[in-house]
């Protein structure tokens, strides 16, 4: 049976998601919604679906089995709300909101309303990054030690100025670490559990915006493990984020979605990179042409539905980074100061 999918925000991203529903068989698009009517009407024609620019029609449209939102971020709990209340299914684009109160409500609304929710967080499902997480959870590296995530990436002026919410604290929620970090954030915690400690410092370096564009943090991990995230849009002309692992038995290391090297006191035998790196330069831009994350997020969150399962990343895991982040916002204000997560 056909699965019916209406698509919310209209601009950047929801070319993406038009794009990655119609590459599976099965699935329809619906309906979009979006305040640009110009930009809604272009995605209708290339994509179909009916166009709407009205929020309240645009939810009884039926058939519509569920919703992806790429609103704004500080949008995604009251449209997720809204569709919940409605029976539809909630994929939403990461952040999966900008607060933890309003990430609680829209957890609640989906439970009570039964309907599956799903924060797309696609490195999730990245070959080499299944590796990783396969070989640190089986203990590969040993105790974990030490955690080092760098995003350092460059946007133009222009990102910000032809979207207007970006970088704003009340739809962005922040800047650099809430819209491009939180992918690396929420490995972190993927890979080496929750962090229950930071400290951190921000700063409005080089962007004419509201929030941070450069962000610094020290994590301590429940483990007992640390961890040091640097995130920025300010750093010219943008470099593949790299993530460092390090345990007692070695270190690995991934570059955008590759494993480049892994360094064990016991090497592996299957230590060979992924062929299917993906084609997205994020250091650089935010269109993210190479669908195939989004698409695999998109197939399992439908599996999901289908066999009343949990999505890869569901609303409880979405929220883990956004609770970090927050209270690196926190620490943020007072620098001398360790905040409690
Ligand atoms: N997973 C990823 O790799 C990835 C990449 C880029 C963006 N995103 C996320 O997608 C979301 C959108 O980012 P973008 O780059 O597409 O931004 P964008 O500015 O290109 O698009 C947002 C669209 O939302 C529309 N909009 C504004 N108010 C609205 C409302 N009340 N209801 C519905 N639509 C409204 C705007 O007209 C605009 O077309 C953000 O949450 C961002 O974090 C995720």
């Amino acid at each position: 049976m056909a699965i019916h999918i209406g698509l919310i925000g209209g601009g950047n991203i929801t070319e993406t998601h038009a794009r990655a529903a119609r590459a599976i068989a099965g699935v329809e698009i619906a309906a979009i919604y979006g305040t640009n009517a110009d930009k809604v009407d272009r995605l209708c024609r290339e994509h179909g679906g009916t166009r709407y620019q009205d929020f309240e029609e645009f939810l009884a449209h039926r058939p519509m089995d569920l919703v992806a939102i790429g609103s704004p971020s500080g949008l995604h709990a009251t449209q997720g709300i809204a569709a919940a209340q409605r029976g539809l299914h909630v994929l939403t684009e990461k952040p999966i909101d900008i607060s933890t109160e309003r990430a609680d409500a829209l957890i609640e609304a989906a439970d009570r309303n039964r309907v599956k929710l799903g924060v797309i967080f696609q490195d999730r499902l990245k070959p080499d990054i299944c590796r990783l997480k396969q070989w640190v959870s089986s203990g590969v590296i040993g105790k974990p030690i030490l955690a080092d995530a760098r995003v350092k990436w460059y946007r133009p002026p222009d990102y910000y100025d032809n979207s207007r919410w970006r970088g704003t604290l009340s739809l962005d929620g922040g800047g650099a670490l809430i819209n491009q970090g939180v992918h690396t954030v929420d490995l972190l915690l993927w890979l080496f559990g929750d962090v229950t400690r930071v400290q951190a410092r921000t700063s409005a370096a080089l962007h004419a915006i509201e929030a941070e564009d450069t962000a610094v943090a020290i994590l301590q991990f429940a483990s007992g493990a640390l961890g040091v995230v640097q995130g920025t849009t300010a750093a010219y002309p943008g470099y593949p984020r790299r993530l460092e692992v390090t345990g007692s038995e070695g270190t690995i290391i991934l570059e955008h979605d590759r494993i480049v090297a892994a360094d064990l006191r016991n090497p592996l035998a299957d230590t060979n990179a992924d062929a299917t790196r993906d084609r997205n330069q994020s250091s650089s831009s935010p269109v993210v042409s190479d669908f195939r994350g989004h698409q695999a997020v998109f197939e399992d969150f439908i599996q999901a539905i289908q066999h009343d399962r949990m999505p890869v990343c569901d609303g409880r895991e979405g929220r883990r980074s956004l609770a970090v982040i927050e209270a690196i916002y926190r620490a943020a204000q007072k620098p001398d100061r360790v905040v409690d997560v």
